[in-house]
């Protein structure tokens, strides 16, 4: 089943085009990576896929995008539905300056969870399942912004799987991390692949090749190729889809 299905999906900020022609189906409990070289329009579509773009005032879509099954562009739809259902981790970590119990806690709150018992669940819950529980399960109170850029990043993970999301949204998310972190968050995407959908924006090819099953790659606005990863790095179709993971360009 597709999780997500693209069509005839246009993009426009302001006379500025920066979609062409959208169409993708991403399975589901996949992980597809978004490649490409920067300003061909990765970030803004994934922004898309959870109405991120809803808070640029001349930004402009055409076409449809089915989350699910349902057309998130049409009138009635439940925006704060889609957030809980499509979460997003950016590029630099971003916890809340709060505790890292509250920051897991934030969400669940804000969708009517008040129990104690249920919400001390829900945070160990989703910080073994952003493999960090080890690292963080004695200091629970203490100010996320304490932990390194690594454990931050995991955190907001954590933060995004706690509201059970069927799609997570990942801009370039280990970018600005060390080595060993980007290790461990690509080792977390592997394991997260079984319970969710995930579309991952990466500028590293390897990433690309070590995390995802399906790759599209992205040119001025376009999706230029899209397909299985291995097939995609062995044998791309598009000379410029070679061209650009031999590294000619980028
Ligand atoms: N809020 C915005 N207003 C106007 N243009 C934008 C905005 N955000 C992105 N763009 C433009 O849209 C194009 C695609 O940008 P982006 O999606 O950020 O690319 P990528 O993530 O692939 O680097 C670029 O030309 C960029 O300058
Ligand atoms: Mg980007």
């Amino acid at each position: 089943m597709n999780m997500i299905d693209i069509k005839k999906m246009n993009l426009y900020y302001g006379d500025f085009q920066a979609l062409k022609e959208i169409n993708l189906s991403i399975p589901e409990k996949e992980v597809t990576a978004f490649i490409g070289p920067s300003g061909c329009g990765k970030s803004t579509l994934l922004k898309s896929l959870n109405r991120m773009n809803d808070l640029v005032s001349d930004c402009r879509i055409t076409g449809e995008i089915k989350i699910d099954g349902q057309n998130i562009y049409q009138a009635n739809y439940d925006v704060n539905r889609l957030r809980k259902e499509v979460g997003m981790v950016f590029q630099h970590p971003n916890p809340f300056p709060k505790s890292i119990y509250d920051n897991i806690a934030y969400g669940p709150r804000t969708h009517g969870i008040k129990s104690k018992a249920q919400l001390d669940e829900i945070v160990e819950r989703s910080l073994k399942q952003a493999a960090i529980w080890e690292e963080v399960k004695d200091k629970l109170q203490q100010n996320a912004l304490s932990i390194s850029g690594g454990q931050q990043q995991r955190l907001c993970i954590a933060r995004a799987l706690a509201v059970e999301p069927k799609v997570l949204l990942m801009d370039e998310p280990t970018s600005a991390l060390d080595p060993i972190s980007t290790n461990k968050i690509e080792e977390l995407v592997r394991q997260l692949r079984k319970d969710l959908t995930i579309v991952i924006v990466t500028h590293n090819m390897q990433q690309a090749s070590r995390v995802s099953d399906k790759v599209a790659f992205f040119l001025l606005g376009e999706v230029c190729e899209f397909g299985p990863t291995e097939r995609i790095f062995q044998f791309p179709t598009d000379p410029r889809t070679e061209d650009y993971i031999s590294g000619k360009f980028g």
